[in-house]
């Protein structure tokens, strides 16, 4: 291992992540966040972005994904952030990797507004792609709000398995009979109910409580990229917003909890785990990158 910085909480290597990764013990990391190669081709000073082919660059990722695995722990997340290039290649990879139970879900960012651009629709979105190690348990914590608000806890049609027969004080709800189905397990309506957040209007199940629905389109302001939103360049090239993180890290983890990136780049990553009180372990090969990570930390590194 090629340690760079280490103050107990924030640990940060810079050396090849497979290299790292390989000397990781097991388990170890409880939300992985990678904002992985593109594949656009570009070779910059310090780093290569050509992985060759779309097929060459998956097999370039599989050790290091199959080494994520098995460094999360057994209630661990991982949030690949990719773009159009490779999306579809890495779901398909971490389809074989984690298994399709334990896909989550394809969050779209928005990146930048228009652009102008005439002979083609604007790219303005990149993807994460979100799994975890055991569909049966992980950790997703809501977001919360001021205001309470009314969501309703089923959707319209049949849905065999999503249609089965809850009480609620002394009403039946059978929602086959409507026509309709459940959004919510059994588990999750029965915690809600000790919440006192369930409420019935004209017989049907609403969720009266101040989380926030968050769906996979997260395109508010604060989600833009930096440059986008200010017009400032930031100390690294191509950082990510802070409230992406920040979304991430509150949702897929507990304070005292172990967070990594290996493709730390500008160290956004590093920053939020430590303003959320996580502890953190970045891998990047660049020396600049590790550098530009550690002046954001306000820390001097100590090669060693
Ligand atoms: C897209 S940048 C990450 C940007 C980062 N998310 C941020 O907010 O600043 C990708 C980083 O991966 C690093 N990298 C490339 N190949 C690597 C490897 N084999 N092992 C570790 N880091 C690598 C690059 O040096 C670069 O800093």
């Amino acid at each position: 291992m090629s340690l760079y910085y280490s103050d107990g909480h924030t640990t940060i290597y810079k050396q090849d992540n497979l290299e790292l990764l390989r000397d990781m013990k097991s388990e170890s990391v409880d939300l992985i966040y990678c904002d992985i190669l593109y594949n656009t081709g570009k070779v910059f000073d310090d780093y290569s972005d050509d992985l060759g082919s779309p097929e060459e660059a998956m097999e370039w990722y599989r050790p290091r994904i199959e080494e994520m695995r098995r460094v999360l722990s057994s209630s661990g997340s991982i949030f690949i952030h990719c773009n159009w290039r490779m999306d579809s290649y890495m779901r398909i990879l971490m389809d074989e990797i984690f298994g399709t139970n334990c896909f989550r879900n394809r969050i779209y960012r928005q990146h930048s507004k228009e652009r102008g651009f005439f002979s083609n629709f604007d790219s303005q979105m990149d993807i994460i792609l979100y799994y975890v190690k055991d569909h049966r348990n992980f950790v997703f914590h809501e977001i919360r709000g001021e205001a309470k608000r009314i969501v309703p806890l089923f959707e319209n049609g049949d849905l065999p398995g999503r249609d089965d027969i809850r009480s609620f004080e002394d009403t039946t709800i059978d929602l086959k009979s409507l026509n309709k189905h459940w959004l919510i397990s059994a588990a999750q309506f029965d915690d809600m109910k000790k919440a006192g957040e369930i409420k019935l209007i004209d017989g049907l199940p609403y969720r009266f409580s101040d989380v926030i629905p968050v769906g996979n389109l997260w395109n508010e302001p604060e989600m833009l990229d930096t440059y986008t939103r200010t017009g400032v360049a930031d100390a690294y090239d191509t950082p990510k917003p802070e409230a992406v993180l920040d979304r991430i890290i509150r949702v897929a983890s507990n304070p005292g909890d172990t967070v990594a990136d290996f493709f730390l780049g500008g160290g956004t990553t590093a920053v939020v785990a430590g303003k959320l009180g996580r502890k953190f372990i970045g891998c990047d090969i660049s020396s600049k990158a590790c550098d530009v990570t550690l002046m954001k930390l306000g820390v001097k590194a100590k090669e060693n």
